[in-house]
C-alpha cells in the first residue's frame, strides 16, 4: 500500500511533486512510517478539514494506565497495552536500541554537551501532544479513529513532539537535546505499519543575538544533512541530498530531508525554524531564544539500514530475529538474513459499510483477535451500489505466523470471531 505522504499536518500531497518516486523495493516497507502523520493512500488525499470519526473501544478497560486513570473515551485495545513498557530502544542490542545509540554517537560531535532522553513515559496530556505544538483543536490527529485516549485528557502520545515544550520550560538552560521513544497511533496493516513506533525528536536553541532566523535554518540544514551522512554512509551532496518545503504546525519554515538511497529517494525526517508561539508556550522569549527542532521516525531507518522486511519482526522474541544484531551492528553493517516465509492464508471481508464506518476500526478489530498473524489487510475493491447508493468494500486479509505454518482452521476460527464483530460492532451488513 503506497503512503500519500508521511505527514498528518502537510496541506499539499507532496505525490503531486515532480520527480519523486514514493515507493520501491526496501523503500516501499519503510515508506509509509517515519514522522507518522501520514494519511494512507486508500484515505485518500490529505485533509486537514474537520472530520467526524470513531474510534471503537474493542476491549476490556483496566482502571488505569501508567497511573493514568481511565474513562468513556479509552480505546487502548490489549495488544497494544501490552506494548507499553517494552522499552526496545533501550536494549543495546535490538535494532531499534542500536539505531538511536548511533544517533546519539552523531550529536555529540555536533556538541558535546547534547542531553538525551528516552525514559519517558509514554502517557501524556492532550495539551501536551497537540494544544502546546499548535495543532488545531479539529485537527484529524486528534480524533480517536486515529489516536489512543486513556481518558479524555490523557492520551498514548502519538509524536515525540509531545515533549518539546516540556523540556525546554523544564530546562531553560539545556539549548540542545533529544528525545526519544515509543509512540501510538491507530493506521492501516501492512510490512510498515505497526500502532507502535518509535520516534526521536531533536531540538537546538540559540540566543538571538548568535543567529539570526536565515543562520538558524542554515545550522539546521547542515547539522541533519551530516546525520543523514552518518546513519547512510553517505557524502552530502546534490546527489544524495535534497530538501522539499513542508508544514508541521510547530515549525516556520517547516522542511523535510529526502536521501538518494538503494537507487530511490527516501524521506528521512520532518523539521523546521521552531515556531515563536510554541517557544512561547515552552516560558522562552522569542526575543531572546529561537532554534530548530526535527523528528525522526526510528523503524523505518532500522528497515533500510538493517534490510528488515517486516515491521513486526522488531517486536518478534524468535531468537533467529534476534541473535543477528549486537551492539555493534551498525559499526559491521549488519544485514538481516530472512527466515524462511511461511505460507500465507488469505481471507476476505465483504460488505456494505455504514455512512460513518472507518476503515481504522476495522483494521483495529482484525488486530486485536490476530495480533501479530495479521501481516496485511488490503482494500481490495470499493464501490458504491447505483440504486441503494451504498457503499461496498471489499478487504484482504493476510494472515501469516512468522514463525509457523498457520493451518486453515485456526485462521477460520479467528476470522469467523472477526465477521460476528465487524457485524455486531461496526454495524456493516455481510455480502
Ligand atoms: N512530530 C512530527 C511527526 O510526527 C515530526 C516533526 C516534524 C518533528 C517537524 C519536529 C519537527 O520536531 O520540527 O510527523
Amino acid at each position: 500500500m503506497f503512503a500519500a505522504s508521511f505527514n498528518r499536518f502537510a496541506r499539499r500531497s507532496v505525490m503531486q511533486r515532480p520527480g519523486v518516486t514514493r515507493v520501491k523495493a526496501a523503500a516501499k516497507l519503510d515508506t509509509a512510517r517515519f514522522t507518522g502523520f501520514s494519511r494512507a493512500a486508500s484515505a485518500g488525499p490529505r485533509n486537514i478539514a474537520p472530520v467526524q470519526r470513531h474510534g471503537k473501544v474493542f476491549t476490556d478497560k483496566p482502571e488505569s494506565i501508567l497511573g493514568s486513570p481511565t474513562d468513556e473515551k479509552y480505546n487502548v485495545p490489549t495488544g497494544v497495552r501490552e506494548k507499553l513498557g517494552k522499552d526496545l530502544l533501550l536494549k543495546p542490542s535490538h535494532p531499534l536500541g542500536i539505531l538511536w545509540k548511533s544517533v546519539q554517537e552523531y550529536f555529540v560531535t555536533v556538541d558535546p554537551d547534547y542531553n538525551f532522553f528516552d525514559t519517558n513515559a509514554p502517557v501524556v496530556g492532550t495539551t501536551q501532544c497537540f494544544d502546546d505544538l499548535r495543532v488545531p483543536p479539529e485537527h484529524p490527529s486528534r480524533s480517536p479513529s486515529d489516536t489512543y485516549y486513556v481518558n479524555k485528557d490523557m492520551v498514548l502520545r502519538t509524536h515525540t513532539s509531545a515533549h518539546q515544550c516540556q523540556y525546554m520550560r523544564q530546562y531553560p538552560k539545556i539549548p540542545s537535546f533529544l528525545c526519544a521513544g515509543d509512540v501510538y497511533r491507530r493506521d492501516e496493516i501492512d510490512a510498515s505499519h505497526y500502532p507502535v513506533f518509535h520516534q526521536c525528536e531533536g531540538v537546538r536553541l540559540f540566543p538571538t543575538s548568535e543567529k539570526n532566523t536565515k543562520e538558524i535554518e542554515e545550522d539546521l540544514k547542515r547539522t541533519l544533512e551530516g546525520l543523514a551522512a552518518h546513519l547512510f554512509g553517505i557524502e552530502v551532496g546534490e546527489n544524495t541530498m535534497r530538501w522539499n518545503e513542508d508544514y508541521f504546525p510547530f515549525t516556520e519554515p517547516s522542511f523535510e530531508l529526502e536521501i538518494f538511497y538503494n537507487g530511490d529517494w527516501l524521506e528521512v525526517l520532518g523539521c523546521g525554524v521552531i515556531h515563536h508561539e510554541v517557544l512561547q508556550t515552552a516560558d522562552l522569549d522569542p526575543q531572546k531564544v529561537h532554534g530548530w527542532a526535527f523528528g525522526l521516525g526510528l523503524e523505518r531507518l532500522a528497515m533500510v539500514l538493517f534490510g528488515i522486511p517486516d515491521i513486526r519482526l522488531f517486536w518478534s522474541e524468535d531468537p533467529r530475529f534476534s541473535e543477528q544484531f549486537t551492539a555493534d551492528s551498525f559499526a559491521n553493517k549488519t544485514v538481516f538474513q530472512p527466515f524462511s516465509k511461511y505460507p500465507p492464508v488469505m481471507k476476505d471481508i465483504s460488505m456494505w459499510i455504514p455512512e460513518d464506518f472507518v476503515d481504522n476500526d476495522l483494521f483495529e478489530m482484525i488486530r486485536d483477535e490476530g495480533g501479530d498473524q495479521v501481516e496485511k489487510v488490503d482494500l481490495v475493491d470499493e464501490f458504491v451500489h447505483p440504486k441503494t447508493k451504498k457503499t461496498s468494500k471489499l478487504f484482504r486479509v493476510t494472515w501469516r505466523d512468522m514463525s509457523r505454518t498457520l493451518t486453515n482452521e485456526e485462521v477460520n476460527a479467528k476470522h469467523e470471531t472477526v465477521l460476528e464483530r465487524v457485524v455486531k460492532e461496526l454495524a456493516v451488513e455481510l455480502r
